[in-house]
């Protein structure tokens, strides 16, 4: 039960809000349309990849799971740097000035956390690139894992944050139904990517 729970809620929510954006009608509907696509679906689903409980392939092996996540995770990267271009790019043809709400601030931070990851995990993927070289590679994995969850959650806060954006109070209104379920759907993805890790990580017995 709880290993489907993650995915039909995290499809659910990647469905809602692009249901809300109508990709393809202005510009700025790109931004959450491949925000919510690139942390709240291939993230997501890059990081459970690796879960005991909610993974979609319990039998694959190892090195699958290593492949499919970095599949994923260069489609979320991806979409997290398009999505950035597309509000950044949207600003300055409205002329706004950039960063000024809590929500862009965070953004901002997480999208720069995001390429130091995705630099990180290629390190594990290539070991011997320099300067990954000087680090043991059971440290780069621990460091890969627990920042990964913690950037995640971080991404997880910023989205939080958009339920509070102009655009979204408009459409779905503040603290109605369907404000809470997002922002219910939005935390459980947080806690479920934060249990995972600090099953494997935190509590693991020596
Ligand atoms: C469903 C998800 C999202 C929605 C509905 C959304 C909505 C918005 C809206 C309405 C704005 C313009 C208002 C403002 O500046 O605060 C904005 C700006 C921004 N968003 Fe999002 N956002 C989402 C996800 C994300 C994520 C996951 C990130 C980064 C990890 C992000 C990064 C940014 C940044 C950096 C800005 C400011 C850009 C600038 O000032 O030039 N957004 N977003």
């Amino acid at each position: 039960m709880f290993h489907i729970m993650s995915h039909v809620i995290a499809l659910g929510l990647v469905t809602y809000i692009c249901w809300f954006a109508v990709p393809g009608t202005s510009l700025f509907s790109w931004h959450p349309t491949l925000m919510i696509l690139g942390f709240g679906f291939f993230m997501l689903e890059a990081i459970l990849i690796f879960s005991k409980n909610s993974n979609l392939f319990p039998n694959a092996t190892q090195a699958v799971k290593v492949r499919c996540h970095w599949i994923l995770q260069i489609l979320a990267t991806s979409c997290a740097v398009g999505g950035f271009l597309v509000i950044f790019i949207n600003k300055n043809r409205s002329n706004k000035p950039h960063f000024i709400s809590w929500h862009g601030i965070l953004g901002a931070i997480t999208m720069f956390l995001t390429c130091i990851q995705t630099s990180m995990g290629t390190g594990l993927l290539y070991p011997k690139l320099p300067l990954f070289n000087t680090l043991k590679l059971v440290t780069l994995k621990r460091l890969h894992a627990l920042s990964g969850a913690l950037f995640f959650i971080l991404s997880c806060l910023v989205i939080f944050l958009s339920l509070y954006s102009n655009w979204f109070v408009r459409k779905a209104g503040l603290y109605t139904l369907s404000w809470w379920t997002c922002a219910v759907c939005i935390i459980m993805l947080a806690v479920f990517v934060n249990n995972q890790i600090a099953q494997v990580y935190l509590f693991k017995k020596k």
